[in-house]
């Protein structure tokens, strides 16, 4: 059965993914769609219900994102949010103006029940906090449209059209900080566009198993496993749905974490039905990159020789089958930020994002195959769970694609791998045993190729620096540097000193992203 389709018109907020995420939370799937998409391809897609996002603009701005009239006349559902409120007020005759007091954060809302956005909300009192972000407001509604709900400041904080089903909210209901916000859109879906609200993981795995037998029939699958999440989960969904016919193929760099290797190759050869593959490639990689310092160099070098390295051995096979990889939804999707109405008129989509061959090489197969092309990120991780892939491998933190290599500063030798593995060890053990583990979003050992002197014993030493680095964000864009208690610091720097051979210093990286990056180089 086809999904029940909600359709989410970016037109460059900042909340979009966050907006789609809410919706599938309230069971209904939904897909992101640029404010310029055409009218007849909306159409065709036959979604129960439109949600409009905010966006940086305003709505007088020529270069602002528009769209036309007739969306309001096709009958479905439409909720607009933010600037989405203000362009479905200015198009169907309303008037916006310019703040004399922008509103920003937290604001104290006065909500008329009556309306079912708000009426529906059990726990959602008449006065309530929103989360706010506007400089412009809706100083007359359009004609047929009723005020729902308003602030101090602001006269028009919701509107609707119960007729034609028309509703909009200049606050934001997809942010945590709305009081009720999730009750909001969860009635919008429901109470005004008729939802089911039952799409559930269950059924994407269901569906998806099924979807892949059929369109993979006798052929077999390559999917070039990298022991991180998105891989992983994909290579699990295929090995349910055509076992045996599938070959994952996994690359040891020798630049994976302490042990990871291992730990990858054992899930996958004991508890999935595939075929395993593992090319321990680490002398290989070390020859290429013998003398080499510059780090955009390292990047390129392990970048071609994994591609290498994965063809010599997919190559040997002379019936290819399909091609699989673990693209995820947000490697798919391109925001409408920034651009301009009548740029382009349909999905700019970076399909081949997390390609790890190059196009003309996947010419050789049947055809690409992407099971998790439809999911967020934490969709991928409930996946991920229901299939049986051990926690580890679910919660993995981000690992970038050439793995210690951007976190050994000069050349990488044997040596040094060995010494930043056992360091990237003890520190993990330690914050694992100090309980703060869930609070951070990464943290690693880097060795940035400095000898300091010290003592050990009568011993003069000069040896290994090595930095520790952990961090907080939400999207990885920028961070900051986690505050770690001292005495947990004073732990980890007493064991690396005393158990890796070859330290004898250590720093903590106190430096946000930006001015930093998360990694080193
Ligand atoms: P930066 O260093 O750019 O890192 O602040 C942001 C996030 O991206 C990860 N990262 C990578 N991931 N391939 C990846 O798959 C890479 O080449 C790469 N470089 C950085 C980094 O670990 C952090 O989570």
């Amino acid at each position: 059965m086809a999904n029940q389709l909600c359709i989410v018109l970016d037109f460059g907020g900042q909340y979009n993914q966050l907006i789609a995420r809410r919706v599938r939370e309230c069971g209904v799937y939904c897909e992101i769609k640029r404010f310029d998409t055409p009218i007849d391809e909306i159409k065709a897609m036959k979604p129960m219900g439109i949600i409009f996002t905010g966006g940086p603009n305003s709505v007088y701005d020529e270069s602002s994102p528009h769209i036309a009239k007739a969306i309001f006349e096709l009958g479905i559902p439409i909720l607009g949010i933010c600037y989405g409120c203000q362009l479905m007020a200015y198009t169907l005759g309303g008037t916006v103006s310019p703040c004399d007091i922008s509103e920003y954060g937290m604001t104290d809302t006065y909500y008329d029940k009556d309306c079912v956005l708000f009426g529906a909300v059990d726990d959602l009192p008449q006065k309530a906090t929103s989360w706010m972000s506007h400089t412009d407001f809706i100083s007359q509604v359009p004609e047929g449209f009723t005020v729902a709900a308003h602030t101090d400041n602001c006269p028009t904080a919701a509107m609707y059209n119960k007729g034609k089903k028309l509703y909009a909210v200049q606050f934001h209901p997809e942010v945590s900080h709305t009081a009720g916000g999730l009750g909001m859109l969860d009635s919008f879906l429901k109470n005004v566009c008729g939802f089911s609200g039952d799409w559930k993981m269950d059924n994407f795995i269901e569906n998806t198993v099924a979807e892949l037998r059929e369109k993979i029939g006798d052929k077999k699958v390559i999917l070039g496993l990298s022991g991180g999440v998105d891989s992983s989960v994909a290579a699990g969904l295929l090995s349910r749905a055509v076992g045996k016919q599938l070959t994952c193929v996994f690359v040891d760099q020798g630049l994976m974490r302490k042990g990871e290797g291992d730990f990858v190759e054992e899930t996958f050869t004991k508890m999935f039905d595939m075929n395993f593959i593992r090319v321990n490639a680490k002398e290989h990689f070390l020859e290429k990159l013998k003398g080499v310092t510059d780090p955009e160099k390292k990047r390129k070098i392990i970048g071609a020789e994994f591609i290498n390295v994965f063809w010599d051995e997919v190559r040997k096979d002379d019936e290819l089958g399909f091609f699989a990889q673990g693209t995820i939804y947000p490697d798919r999707i391109e925001s409408g930020k920034g651009n301009k109405a009548g740029e382009g008129s349909s999905d700019v989509i970076k399909t081949h994002h997390n390609t790890v061959i190059p196009e003309d090489m996947l010419d050789k197969f049947a055809g690409v195959i992407e099971p998790l092309a439809d999911l967020f990120k934490d969709e991928v991780r409930a996946v991920g769970e229901k299939l049986g892939i051990p926690h580890e491998l679910v919660w993995r933190q981000p690992f970038p694609g050439p793995g210690l290599g951007v976190r050994i500063i000069g050349e990488i030798t044997e040596e040094k791998i060995k010494i930043l593995q056992e360091a990237d060890a003890v520190f993990r053990d330690e914050i694992r045993k100090s309980g703060i583990e869930s609070e951070l979003k990464q943290f690693f050992a880097v060795l940035p190729d400095v000898h300091t002197v010290g003592v050990m014993g009568d011993h003069r030493t000069y040896d290994h620096l090595i930095a520790i680095r952990a961090i907080t964000t939400d999207d990885f864009m920028t961070a900051d540097w986690a505050r770690i208690p001292y005495d947990i610091l004073a732990r980890v720097s007493n064991r690396l000193c005393n158990e890796v051979e070859h330290v004898n210093r250590v720093v903590y990286d106190i430096t946000s992203k930006p001015p930093g990056t998360v990694e080193w180089e």
